[in-house]
């Protein structure tokens, strides 16, 4: 499996967002969190923003839409060419459609779950899906404490992926560092986000490494 570090640039310097993105070449993909104050409590940036950063990068661009009527929002971000696009359940009315619609757009479909939603509803439409999002904290702000009480939901996810046969990424978010990393990957995660430990550290780019490091040497 193999273990991928997706940095989520909300806690770099927004102002200053390419110079951001080039301090971690090591990356395997660019984490982006559009907020709209009404699914989580929080403001950021949306579509504009992200048809700016596609025209600076060349990156793999990760899109996590924390917004209210995804059915209505998301599409446009895979026509932007974000590489993967990720709505949150809470917020889908139809599901099956938007992620056959963000698949046909050319994007990756990626599916959020919050802490406290299960995964056992959504088992028969995982193969619709290239990546399930596990969250490791409420959504809305970076720089929270990882709530542990998510680890055996990773594992249950792990488990029903196998059973499709398909190769389903499930990825955390929320307080991945150097102290959760390991607990993740050994649950059965294998895409990880981190915004302060990454934008925090000294070096950026080391820390990228070695958070990946961390997570294989979890599963060996
Ligand atoms: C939180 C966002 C995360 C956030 C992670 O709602 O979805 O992507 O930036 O930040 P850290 O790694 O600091 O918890
Ligand atoms: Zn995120």
């Amino acid at each position: 499996m193999g273990m991928k570090i997706t940095p989520s640039i909300l806690n770099a310097d927004l102002s200053n967002l390419s110079a951001e993105i080039a301090r971690v070449p090591s990356s395997d993909g660019i984490h982006l969190d559009v907020m709209d104050n009404h699914f989580v409590p929080n403001l950021t940036f949306g579509l504009p923003m992200v048809e700016s950063i596609r025209k600076n990068t060349e990156a793999f661009l990760d899109i996590h839409l924390m917004i209210a009527n995804a059915d209505r929002w998301a599409p446009a971000f895979a026509e932007a060419g974000a590489e993967s696009v990720t709505f949150h359940v809470e917020a889908a009315d139809a599901p099956i459609r938007l992620a056959r619609e963000l698949r046909a757009k050319g994007a990756r479909a990626s599916m959020a779950l919050k802490p406290a939603t299960p995964i056992e509803p959504y088992e028969d439409m995982l193969s619709e899906l290239d990546m399930v999002l596990l969250m490791t904290v409420e959504p809305g702000f970076g720089g929270q404490k990882f709530l542990d009480l998510v680890l055996p939901k990773i594992q249950r996810t792990r488990e029903l992926v196998k059973k499709t046969g398909q190769e389903i990424w499930i990825q955390v978010d929320g307080g991945v560092s150097v102290d959760t990393i390991g607990r993740c990957a050994e649950a059965g995660a294998d895409v990880f986000v981190a915004g302060s430990a990454v934008f925090r550290a000294e070096d950026p780019d080391a820390m990228v490494n070695q958070l990946r490091d961390l997570a294989v040497e979890a599963c060996h």
